[in-house]
């Protein structure tokens, strides 16, 4: 199934296991509190590790993802109380309502086709107040991260707070122009697999730099990874803070 891995509530569960607080969350949660008791919108925010979080250190957040299982997930957490959860995107957002806006694990990538992501460029330049932050990061393409995507240097084995353990593996089956579509699979112990397909987009800097510009978005920074590095010295990462 198409992002089944959001979708699918077993496989929810083992996406809540294997990604657990990291680097790029201190990241995003550094960059939200620049702006004290924010109102913030987390735009894919998927199970809410981060969004949780954002709302324990005293901002009003905003969760929005279109996958009911990962929403589900996510409101079952402690804290969750805290924080409006919407099931939609970016057209679901309401005018001029948030401080900070962030798309974090690569949300950015999930847009792609360019109408796709120019829409939701400019949904998120109505959402946010002028002045107002956008946080988010992708991929940078030199870093040709999809290599690694194989059966061999993917396999990971997944413990779910239950005690039973997944095994998973990532193979990419199509490489198109900036596009990379792939599949994860899943094994359970009783020898089901699941399997997730997705297609993701590689954007150069310089793409962004200039669909951000076109949608009235002021590109800020653009940082190679989570400790600030310079575009290229990081972890392959293009971290971009922009402005409205
Ligand atoms: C890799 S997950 C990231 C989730 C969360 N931000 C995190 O840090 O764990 C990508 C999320 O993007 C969501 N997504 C996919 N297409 C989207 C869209 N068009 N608008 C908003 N979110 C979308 C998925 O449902 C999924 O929850």
């Amino acid at each position: 199934m198409h992002h089944a891995e959001f979708r699918d509530r077993r496989l929810v569960e083992v996406y809540d296991a294997e990604c657990p607080w990291g680097p790029d969350d201190d990241a995003f949660l550094a960059i939200v509190d620049g702006t004290p008791m924010a109102r913030v919108l987390d735009l894919g925010c998927g199970t809410g590790r981060l969004t949780l979080a954002m709302a324990r250190a005293g901002h009003r957040v905003t969760g929005v993802d279109p996958a009911r299982a990962s929403l589900d997930a996510a409101r079952r957490k402690p804290g969750a109380e805290h924080v409006t959860w919407i099931e939609g995107t970016a057209t679901s957002l309401p005018d001029a309502a948030f401080e900070v806006a962030v798309m974090t694990s690569h949300v950015a990538q999930f847009f792609v086709e360019d109408g796709e992501w120019t829409s939701t460029l400019s949904d998120l330049h109505r959402a946010i107040v002028p002045g107002g932050r956008l946080a988010f990061e992708t991929r940078d393409p030199r870093d040709r991260r999809w290599e690694r995507w194989n059966p061999v240097d993917s396999r990971r084995v997944v413990a779910l707070p239950d005690g039973r353990v997944v095994t998973a593996w990532t193979e990419v089956t199509d490489l198109a122009g900036q596009s990379v579509t792939l599949v994860h699979h899943y094994v359970f112990p009783d020898g089901e697999e699941l399997r997730s397909t997705a297609t993701m987009r590689f954007r150069t800097e310089a793409e962004v730099r200039a669909t951000l510009g076109a949608s009235g978005v002021s590109v800020d920074r653009i940082f190679g990874g989570w400790c600030r590095e310079a575009v290229g010295d990081g972890d392959g990462e293009l971290l971009v803070i922009a402005r409205r």
